[in-house]
């Protein structure tokens, strides 16, 4: 930690949440907590709320959440260190110089030493595309369209003709050769050495989400091969997490992003003022840049190519959408081949009409396996009617299959009752989860309990004793914290056990010991899930003895499934199988 965590605990204390986040925020009182408008998405009604008690914040709508150090690296896009210099300023806590473990330290440097060279990669590039050297790649760009309030707000480059002048440059500053090359802006060879990685090319920066470069793009000015050159993944670049223009979109305070495929697509839709455009990074969208989008928004617009490749590549994401929880819908982008030229030729209103004629996700899927059918030859319309009705099966939740069950079958004109049967003659084969009765708990039933189910009888647990600490000696006859089986749980579970058993309890406190927002993040939510509303105390008993023993069962299964692998796991299952037999039997009380 960069900070001595006395000292960062000091400046926690001394800098009340209800009075920071209402320097931002308009927060009013409604029983023990303070609730306000989220700052971190589009939300009418007020879902974010400050707990004075706690000393944290948690957004019921986007998941945002944390103590008073998390909202401002959210909010003002800090790190943790920067977070910790404010709030001290802001208290009056005089901070020491900082204090590093050494191992930390080389980490934590090399980190920030990539990063600077980068920074000052991009730097340079910028430089030279306002320079005479870079006239060149100046008029590529003005003519592609580009004014130079753009240019400037994406700190657009120019990589000149000769291959060593960046890493002279770089060299200049004092980075060494190792350095300069595991930065990803220069490359080794026998031949030549160290030599600069990109030249005679625009230059693209790709910004994480706080605004900091990580990496570049860099297009031939016409029709060389390849099109565009990239960084390489490096300790700071990591292509699967990142989203070029996401660091703008985030603040975009729409309820939906538009995910386009190319840094110039991007670059189009925010000069024609969709600023919540983004793209992946040269390579396929994944279940880890859904992630972060669905930090700031509840729905994607897919604005990829309207060529085979760009379908193709939608409809992949489509399916990642999905499994993110994101809702999708697709922009038709005719007779267009990108939003890049959609926007030169039509403009930015008519590209707003697609946005909003945007075709649900589902129907896109189905009108493109529409294609590989002949709807007039009555075989194969059956074998599109079966894939549909498979399809359909995809969907868990009851009600939301019946409504696409209505809409599909309306627009494809076939029998609604035909189409359910076949739904249902499906099911019965695949085995579609048949609506399951919920316990009081609220979590769902037991067998193949999946992983997000197991993570929340977990979270329920953290909160249910964070909420009621009381109960802790009750519980902790049963539940230790190696029974957390995810490890940041089990770091949460830990220190807030070791607190409890000593009379204390601090759950602001635990949030530190993470640096990275989106630990802090996922620490909020530990302590802030949501308990099922229960009206009496039989049923409250009944709700934490279910929790309970699914933590326990959860972990019993866990360790069984390591025996072999792990010295300890063989005295874990055997308590473990104890604490289940006994808890199966005892009824835990709520009584004082
Ligand atoms: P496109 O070929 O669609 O290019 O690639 P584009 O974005 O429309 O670029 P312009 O308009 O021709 O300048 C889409 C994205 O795929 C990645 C880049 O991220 C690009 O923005 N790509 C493409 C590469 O990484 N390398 C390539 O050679 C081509
Ligand atoms: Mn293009």
């Amino acid at each position: 930690m960069y900070y001595p965590d006395e000292i960062v605990e000091e400046v926690r204390m001394k800098n009340d949440i209800v009075d920071v986040i209402s320097g931002y925020v308009r927060l009013q009182k409604k029983g023990a907590n303070h609730f306000g408008l989220c700052p971190f998405h589009n939300e009418k009604s007020p879902s974010f709320s400050v707990s004075g008690g706690k000393q944290m914040y948690y957004c019921f709508g986007c998941g945002a959440g944390g103590n008073v150090f998390t909202f401002i690296m959210e909010y003002e896009n800090y790190s943790f260190p920067e977070a910790v210099k404010l709030l001290a300023d802001r208290a009056g806590v005089n901070l020491p110089e900082v204090e590093y473990s050494e191992e930390m330290r080389k980490k934590e440097s090399r980190k920030s030493r990539l990063l600077e060279i980068n920074k000052e990669a991009a730097k340079y590039f910028y430089y030279q595309l306002r320079s005479d050297r870079g006239e060149k790649g100046y008029r590529y760009l003005a003519e592609r369209g580009l004014s130079q309030e753009t240019m400037k707000k994406f700190g657009l480059g120019f990589a000149g003709i000769s291959s060593g002048d960046l890493v002279q440059y770089l060299r200049s500053k004092g980075y060494g050769d190792e350095l300069i090359r595991e930065a990803g802006v220069a490359v080794f060879d026998e031949k030549y050495g160290l030599h600069d990685k990109f030249w005679n090319r625009v230059m693209f920066p790709i910004q994480d989400i706080n605004h900091r470069v990580i990496g570049f793009g860099g297009r031939v000015m016409g029709d060389g091969k390849p099109k565009y050159l990239n960084s390489p993944e490096t300790m700071i670049f990591d292509k699967s997490r990142n989203l070029y223009g996401l660091n703008f979109a985030r603040t975009s305070r729409q309820s939906y992003i538009i995910l386009c495929e190319g840094y110039m697509d991007v670059i189009a839709m925010h000069q024609a003022g969709f600023i919540q455009a983004a793209a992946s990074l040269g390579t396929a969208f994944t279940i880890g840049q859904a992630n972060l989008v669905k930090r700031y928004a509840k729905e994607v617009l897919l604005a990829y190519d309207s060529d085979g490749a760009g379908t193709n590549a939608a409809l992949r994401a489509i399916g990642i959408l999905r499994e993110a929880g994101l809702t999708g819908k697709v922009i038709n982008m005719e007779p267009y081949k990108d939003p890049d030229e959609f926007v030169k030729n039509l403009g930015a209103e008519e590209f707003g009409k697609r946005i909003e004629r945007a075709e649900n996700s589902f129907f896109f899927e189905l009108r493109m396996l529409e294609r590989d059918y002949d709807l007039k030859d009555p075989e194969s319309k059956t074998k599109f009617h079966r894939e549909i009705a498979r399809k359909l099966c995809g969907f868990s939740e009851e009600v939301e299959r019946e409504n696409y069950l209505e809409a599909v079958a309306d627009k494809y004109r076939i029998g609604f009752e035909n189409l359910r049967k076949l739904v249902a003659s499906y099911a019965a084969q695949t085995g579609l989860a048949s609506p399951v009765v919920r316990p009081k708990s609220g979590l769902a039933e037991k067998k193949n309990m999946p992983e997000e189910n197991r993570k929340k009888a977990q979270r329920l647990l953290i909160t249910w004793v964070t909420d009621e600490p009381g109960i802790y000696p009750k519980i902790a006859k049963y539940i230790n914290a190696g029974d957390f089986t995810d490890e940041l749980y089990r770091k949460v579970a830990d220190k807030l056990f070791e607190g409890l058993s000593k009379g204390e309890f601090n759950p602001a406190a635990l949030v530190s010991l993470f640096e990275d927002e989106e630990e802090q993040r996922e620490v909020a939510a530990l302590f802030n899930t949501k308990l099922e509303e229960l009206e009496t105390k039989k049923e409250r008993e009944k709700a934490l003895h279910d929790i309970i023993y699914t933590v326990k069962r959860n972990s019993y299964e866990y360790y069984s499934g390591r025996m072999g692998a792990d010295m300890d796991a063989l005295n874990k299952v055997i308590a473990g199988k104890k604490a289940l037999e006994e808890l199966s039997k005892t009824h835990i009380s709520l009584d004082e």
